[in-house]
């Protein structure tokens, strides 16, 4: 079941969200005959199912909770994970520049703990598809059991793989590459992607970018994005507004492309270059 089918009320087999003092929350899939222990108390399945969802509810110790059903922020949030993930920051921007939608066909590389598969696959809905290639069997075996969890794991297809041996597909619809050396793949990604097909990757270093802009330079992509997104929380008083006291300073860098077919015809040159395609190997015969 998608974890957040439409319901007033939570039923058994859904996946909830308790949040109590101190925003102490946790995610938890409401069985029949359950008990969910905390150090603030037991609370018993049975007597949540049936509720309707944003109601408080009381640990047998009395402590508070709100019982609540996730969004996809929360979900991610508390994913568990054995790599580092992308966070609900970069995922929308990524989902809306690639076009990401239904029916879309969508390749990442590599699976990792599986919180992209998880947003992809939900933006792209049940006729759509993802196919989602990693190398360790671990994180493969985490990120299809968190797909499994909350119920999207039919749209993903993982595939257990070191991507330097290419992709099975060639027409998909946008490319997610998040592994530390995307530069070594690109002709591999752009022989899976549609032309025009879109691309992105999540770099934490400079120096990384810089290789990833040669390398997609080199193999006709173009219209070559590179931004950082900053995401500041406020505290919501309304005597008091201002920036709480901690941030995430930096997660990554985004690149996003587009696969190009560019023309021999010498009328398009111009925009060719203004596009930026080709440019370094017009840079690298300059200096020779
Ligand atoms: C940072 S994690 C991806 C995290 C993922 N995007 C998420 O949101 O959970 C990078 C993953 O790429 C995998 N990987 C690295 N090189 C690879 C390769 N050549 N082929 C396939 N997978 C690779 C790693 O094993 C790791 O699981």
């Amino acid at each position: 079941m998608l974890f957040n089918a439409v319901s007033s009320h939570a039923r058994a087999g859904d996946i909830a969200q308790l949040v109590g003092l101190r925003h102490k929350h946790f995610i938890i899939t409401l069985k029949e005959g359950a008990k969910f222990e905390t150090h603030r108390g037991v609370l018993l399945h049975d007597e949540l199912i049936g509720k309707a969802w944003g109601t408080q509810v009381f640990s047998h110790m009395g402590a508070p909770f709100f019982l609540l059903q996730p969004s996809l922020a929360n979900l991610l949030n508390d994913l568990p994970r054995t790599t580092q993930i992308l966070y609900p920051k970069d995922i929308g921007y990524i989902l809306v520049t690639m076009g990401v939608g239904p029916g879309k066909k969508v390749i990442e590389a590599g699976s990792g703990s599986g919180s992209m598969t998880i947003a992809l696959s939900y933006a792209v809905g049940a006729d759509g598809h993802i196919v989602s290639y990693e190398q360790k069997p671990d994180n493969q075996n985490l990120a299809r059991k968190n797909l499994e969890r909350v119920g999207l794991a039919s749209r993903v297809d993982f595939k257990l793989r070191d991507i330097q041996n290419g992709f099975d597909e060639t027409d998909a619809d946008a490319f997610f590459l998040d592994l530390p050396n995307p530069w070594d793949y690109i002709p591999q990604v752009r022989a899976a992607l549609k032309p025009g097909a879109f691309f992105c990757s999540l770099l934490p270093t400079f120096n990384q970018v810089e290789k990833l802009l040669i390398a997609l330079r080199r193999n006709n992509f173009a219209f070559i994005d590179v931004c950082e997104l900053l995401l500041r929380f406020y505290k919501p008083e309304p005597a008091r507004i201002r920036p709480t006291d901690r941030m995430v300073a930096h997660t990554g860098f985004l690149i996003f492309a587009r696969r190009i077919e560019p023309s021999d015809d010498n009328r398009g040159r111009e925009l060719i270059e203004e596009i930026g395609a080709g440019y370094i190997v017009e840079e690298e015969t300059k200096t020779k």
